[in-house]
């Protein structure tokens, strides 16, 4: 992880439930920040297939499934774990502080 990061506090851990996944604005960025095993991650909250939130959708073995048309996207890596091969959505690092949720942007 770099200390280039801007760190962004986009709340506090127990606004998270596990499983959730909440849509979070950074700037100009639309992110998605999920709390997935104990794990918080956060991945561009837009679908490369029709731009649907990716946030709305559930998390199925490790991956969020668009509501779209049922892509899954790895919550580590944002690769396509079920659809067409080549797309990918940008991941961001998360961490927590003194019980706050920040993004790494
Ligand atoms: S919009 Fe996400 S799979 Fe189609």
């Amino acid at each position: 992880m770099s200390d280039d990061l801007r760190w962004t506090p986009v709340g506090k851990i127990a606004e998270w439930k596990e499983g959730d996944g909440r849509p979070i604005q950074i700037g100009a960025r639309r992110l998605g920040v999920y709390l997935h095993g104990g794990t918080f991650f956060a991945m561009k909250d837009i679908c490369p297939h029709a731009g649907v939130s990716l946030s709305q959708g559930s998390i199925v073995d490790g991956a969020v499934m668009c509501v779209g048309h049922g892509w899954t996207f790895d919550l580590k890596t944002g690769e396509v774990a079920r659809g067409p091969g080549g797309y990918k959505v940008a991941t961001y690092p998360v961490r927590v502080v003194d019980g706050e949720v920040q993004v790494g942007v």
